[in-house]
């Protein structure tokens, strides 16, 4: 099978395609997914999990087609569906033709959508919602501040935020893109080129921060008392997986923060193929990109200002190598 390769380590990575790797089988209750497009998070190329599997396959965001099921398989997807799935952290593997997929990774694909819009979701989507239900418990009329608010996750956010929770949505972003925020349910805009961007809003119950950095660092002062600051932007923050205290809890010792690794969830995933069906949900903008091309769809997912998601497309306009 064809599959995307990322060499070297993180200091030095190296995108490359390889046109004969092996197809791997599925064992007891696996499923074997023909993958039809994958999603591309650019940040992962300075995730640690890429360089730690043999393959050197990377990839969480796939859609597909159930192939084939190991022998103790006996959930409620066919061979023949389409279906789409975040593989967890430490499994990846999805930019290949084939990929495996544990039961809590996969759910029906959204019939309204192609493959490659659906190859762009499950982390975006499953991320903000896990965000929002697991870690913030958003309630109605809540206000929330979400950084990075044009990106995948962030649009995600926005749109879960106000639909699905009910919440007040402050998104932060270039000033390109606040119509399109509002459009999805944004009440407020902020334009984080404005030095005091965080000064003009002070009073939010909880910080979705999809950036890290400075952006997270000055989402401090926009925050309540007794908020809290959930984060997922890469690097993540000194103070993540228990090394430590933020420098910020110092003034602020109310203010509870969280950085957390989204987890795979199939009913969630099933949850919102169902919203983007009936029309509840938008799907993100993506750029998709043919296989032969997928050194430069990596270069573009890197990019900042891009406004759209790279997706490879896995079966459409391969011409060999
Ligand atoms: N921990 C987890 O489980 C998890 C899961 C998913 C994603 N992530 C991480 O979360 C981050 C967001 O992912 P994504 O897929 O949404 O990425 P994305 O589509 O590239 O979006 C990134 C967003 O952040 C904004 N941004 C980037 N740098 C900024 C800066 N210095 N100041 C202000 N805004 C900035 C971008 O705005 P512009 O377009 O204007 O540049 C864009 O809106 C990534 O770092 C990703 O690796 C973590």
């Amino acid at each position: 099978m064809k599959a995307v390769q990322i060499q070297g380590d993180a200091s030095s990575p190296r995108v490359v395609i390889n046109p004969s790797m092996d197809i791997p089988k599925p064992r007891n209750d696996e499923l074997l997914i023909r993958v039809h497009a994958a999603g591309i998070t650019g940040d992962e190329i300075l995730w640690p999990e890429p360089y730690l599997c043999a393959t050197r396959i990377p990839g969480h965001d796939i859609s597909g087609v159930v192939f084939s099921t190991g022998p103790q398989y006996h959930g409620p997807l066919k061979i023949g569906q389409d279906v789409f799935a975040l593989l967890s952290a430490d499994r990846g593997q999805g930019q290949a033709d084939y990929v495996i997929c544990l039961p809590k990774e996969v759910a029906p694909k959204p019939e309204s959508l192609s493959h490659e819009e659906a190859a762009a979701l499950p982390i975006p989507l499953l991320t903000a919602w896990e965000a929002i239900e697991s870690h913030i418990n958003i309630r109605p009329g809540m206000r929330v501040l979400v950084t990075g608010a044009s990106g995948a996750v962030g649009i995600m956010a926005v749109q879960l935020a106000s639909q699905l929770a009910g919440a007040n949505v402050v998104a932060l972003s270039s000033s390109r893109h606040h119509d399109m925020l509002k459009h999805l349910g944004a009440q407020e805009v902020l334009d984080y080129n404005t030095s005091d961007w965080n000064r003009q809003t002070t009073d939010v119950d909880c910080v979705l921060d999809t950036v890290g950095g400075d952006i997270l660092t000055q989402a401090w002062s926009a925050v309540k008392e007794d908020g809290i600051i959930v984060t997922v932007g890469d690097p993540a923050p000194a103070w993540a997986y228990g090394r430590g205290v933020a420098n910020e809890s110092v003034d602020r010792p109310h203010v509870r923060y969280v950085h957390f690794i989204v987890s795979p969830n199939s009913e969630r995933l099933a949850k919102a193929s169902d919203m983007i069906d009936s029309g509840h949900l938008k799907p993100l903008p993506i750029k998709p990109f043919i296989f032969n091309e997928a050194v430069g769809a990596w270069a573009y997912a890197r990019q900042r200002n891009r406004g759209h998601k790279a997706v490879i497309d896995f079966v459409r306009g391969y011409e060999g190598l």
